[in-house]
């Protein structure tokens, strides 16, 4: 089996076998968490997408249980969509999704567990009312979708907001309710953007701008700021703002798709994300759908598609000009078989092995020390697209300072490689650190998209070490650059680098030596994922 099936994950949450797309509802519950998503109970490509469910105690380990919701009423018949819980007054949850009507028109329903004593809350009773909100007034029925998690302001009344898109442009469609079941729609949406076309999976949260706590969906005072979230063009992009329930004003300091502005979860593969909020660890968690890289004849041969990422908290950042993402700490109890040095220097053009570590499975960090930081090419002001920079100056390309980084899946000879790695730049009065992850020797197999991505870090190298920590299993790297100012999740399929094969090196191309202030790195256990016996399938 495992030679068979050489990009299946130890850690990462994946269902056995078929395929997976957004994570739907996540929510901690009298002691549960909870994961559902969308899932094709039939086969490896997209379709027939009803809502499979998840349980946890620790975010790490998971119980496949039932599957949630799957169509039974007109308001669903073709197809489960999308959606997200919310947790009523006296600890009730419900859930918001969307459903493809008997006319294949989007419409948005709810469900209710069927009983709440039951810690698993495996059975789920649609409302007689549904749908509860359907696209009249202008809505186009093919672009109207995915509904929040509800919060409530301090009036009582129920807020949600659905993505879509009216004229062209991406919208948050706003309701009210006082009941959860009646829904108007308000005039004016709580955003729209000229610059983008439709908005899938909306998120709406409040974010603490004095503590690293996570805040819950309805709390808002004067010290949080509000996160705006949509998912479009392959990815997920936010904006900063302010919000006033009283009149439902979301007045925004930045907007999607403003020049120079680019604020995403990831600047790889991350989409339809969700965020949660976790009260027993007051935090917000963040879950996002990461695709295969891959063909999909090769999904359909491997009979799987889709994982989730590492779940990671999510907060706003010192400056308060954007969040910042951590993995959550429970993932640390997977390590084993530490490896670690110090003050090791890395010579311009070497290659040092990380040994001794499960290098397919391994979770690393590491610190480097720029000793001349004069050293740095002048920064291009054409410049301006990390990504477009990335993918010029690939890992193989000599700089001065940097690339410095880590070769994930390597084989020993280095023909397979995945380079996560920095370039430092010097500006007029600043230095800019640039963070790429360089897939074109990430395997000899073709056909498969190997796409560089890249990010800048909002960081000044003058004042602190450049960091990285990297998530790595099997066909997925999950980075994490300046302490989780810049993340980048990364598809791979080596086909000489697996299992024993595979190898860790640091590395340094650029013409300056630079010091490993310290690196540590482990081998990951296998987080245990299963199912229960008897799951049941829907009809
Ligand atoms: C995003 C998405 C959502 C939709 C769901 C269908 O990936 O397209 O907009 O609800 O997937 O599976």
């Amino acid at each position: 089996q495992e030679t068979d099936q050489p990009y299946r994950t130890g850690y990462h949450f994946q269902p056995p076998k078929n395929w997976m797309n957004d994570p739907n509802g996540p929510m901690y519950y009298k002691g549960v968490y909870h994961l559902f998503y969308q899932y094709n109970p039939y086969g490896a490509v997209w379709g027939n997408i009803i809502w499979a469910h998840s349980v946890s105690f620790d975010l790490v380990n998971w119980v496949h249980i039932d599957h949630a919701i799957y169509p039974t009423q007109p308001s669903d018949i073709n197809g489960c969509w999308s959606g997200s819980t919310t947790i009523l007054p006296g600890e009730k949850p419900a859930i918001l999704y969307t459903g493809i009507d008997t006319k294949n028109h989007q419409v948005q329903n709810l469900a209710v567990p069927k009983n709440l004593s039951d810690p698993l809350l495996r059975e789920w009773i649609k409302s007689p009312y549904n749908p509860l909100m359907t696209p009249i007034d202008g809505i186009d029925p093919d672009l109207y979708r995915d509904p929040t998690t509800a919060w409530q302001g301090p009036d009582k009344i129920w807020r949600v907001i659905v993505g879509s898109q009216i004229d062209g442009h991406g919208r948050a469609i706003l309701y009210r309710s006082k009941d959860f079941v009646n829904w108007t729609r308000i005039d004016s949406p709580l955003h729209s953007s000229g610059k983008t076309e439709m908005w899938e999976c909306p998120d709406f949260f409040p974010v603490s701008t004095r503590s690293s706590n996570g805040v819950d969906t309805s709390s808002q005072d004067k010290y949080t700021k509000h996160v705006l979230k949509a998912s479009f063009n392959h990815h997920d992009y936010y904006i900063l703002g302010s919000y006033k329930p009283a009149n439902d004003n979301f007045s925004v300091e930045t907007n999607f798709m403003d020049s120079g502005m680019d604020l995403r979860y990831d600047y790889g593969k991350f989409y339809a994300s969700k965020t949660f909020f976790d009260r027993a660890m007051n935090r917000r968690i963040l879950w996002g759908w990461i695709n295969e890289s891959d063909s999909e004849s090769d999904d359909i041969k491997k009979g799987w598609s889709g994982l989730q990422s590492i779940p990671r908290t999510i907060l706003l950042s010192k400056t308060g000009k954007q969040l910042v993402q951590w993995p959550i700490k429970e993932i640390e109890k997977l390590r084993f078989k530490n490896l670690s040095f110090h003050n090791k220097k890395l010579k311009s053009g070497s290659v040092l092995e990380v040994p001794g570590i499960t290098a397919s499975q391994a979770d690393v960090e590491v610190s480097f020390e720029l000793p001349n930081l004069e050293d740095a090419e002048i920064l291009d002001p054409s410049w301006t697209d990390p990504q477009l920079l990335c993918s010029q100056k690939k890992a193989s390309v000599r700089g001065k300072l940097g690339p410095f980084g880590l070769l994930a899946f390597a084989t020993k000879n280095l023909t397979e490689q995945t380079a996560i790695y920095f370039r430092i730049f010097r500006g007029n009065h600043n230095y800019i650190v640039l963070m790429c992850s360089d897939q074109s020797r990430s395997s000899v197999r073709e056909e498969l998209d190997k796409t560089t991505y890249g990010a800048f870090i909002d960081m000044d190298p003058r004042h602190e070490n450049i960091t990285l920590r990297s998530l790595i299993d099997h066909s997925i790297v999950e980075s994490f650059g300046g302490e989780g100012r810049a993340c980048i999740t990364a598809r791979v399929y080596p086909k000489l680098a697996i299992h024993e094969q595979a190898y860790l090196f640091a590395f340094n191309n650029g013409t300056s030596n630079v010091k490993i202030s310290r690196l540590n790195a482990w081998s990951m256990k296998n987080a245990q994922i299963v199912s229960t016996k008897n799951r049941r399938k829907p009809q």
